[in-house]
C-alpha cells in the first residue's frame, strides 16, 4: 500500500494529468478556428495521451491498495494570439509536468517507496520524450517566421502524428 503523503502527491498528478488533457482540448479548439487541421489532429493526440497518464496512475493506484483522491479539474481559460505563443505555451506546460514528475520521484526515494520509484521511472522517461517533442515544435514554426505558406507546410507534417 502507498503510504498518505505518496497517495496525496500521486492524486496530484492525476489532476494535472487530466487538466493536462483539459488544456491541450483548448489549443485544439484554437487551431480548429483557425482551421490548422494538422496542428489541431496533433493536439488531439496530445490530450488522449495526458488521459492515459492520468489512467496510468490511477490503476497503479488500484493495484497498490490505495484509493485515489479526486480532486476538481481546473478550467483552461489562457487565451492565445499567435500558432507560436500556442506551442511555446504548451512546451512551458510539458516543464511544468516534468518538475511535478521529478517531485514525485523525490518523494517515493524519501519515502523509500521502490515500487512507486520504479513506476514513476516511466514517466520520468516520458517527459524527456514529451519536452523533446514540444521544443522541436517551438523550433519550427520560430523558423517559419510568421510565413503562412511554412505554418501550412508544419500542418500537413502534424497531421501524419497517429495515436499509439
Ligand atoms: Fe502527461
Ligand atoms: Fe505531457
Amino acid at each position: 500500500m502507498v503510504n498518505k503523503k505518496m497517495l496525496k502527491a500521486f492524486s496530484d498528478q492525476v489532476n494535472k494529468e487530466f487538466y493536462s488533457a483539459y488544456y491541450y482540448l483548448s489549443m485544439v479548439s484554437f487551431f480548429e478556428k483557425k482551421s490548422l487541421t494538422g496542428f489541431a489532429s496533433w493536439m488531439r493526440i496530445q490530450a488522449e495521451e495526458e488521459l492515459g497518464h492520468g489512467y496510468k496512475i490511477y490503476n497503479y493506484l488500484i493495484s497498490r491498495g490505495g484509493e485515489m483522491e479526486f480532486e476538481t479539474i481546473e478550467a483552461p481559460t489562457e487565451k492565445w494570439e499567435t500558432v507560436l505563443d500556442v506551442v511555446k505555451a504548451l512546451y512551458e506546460h510539458e516543464q511544468f509536468v516534468t518538475k511535478s514528475i521529478h517531485h514525485l520521484m523525490d518523494l517515493a526515494m524519501e519515502e523509500k517507496d521502490h515500487a512507486s520509484r520504479s513506476f514513476i521511472q516511466w514517466f520520468v522517461d516520458e517527459q524527456v520524450e514529451e519536452e523533446d517533442h514540444a521544443s522541436s515544435l517551438v523550433d519550427k514554426v520560430e523558423f517559419a517566421n510568421g510565413d503562412p505558406r511554412a505554418i501550412l507546410f508544419i500542418d500537413k507534417e502534424l497531421s501524419a502524428r497517429t495515436s499509439e
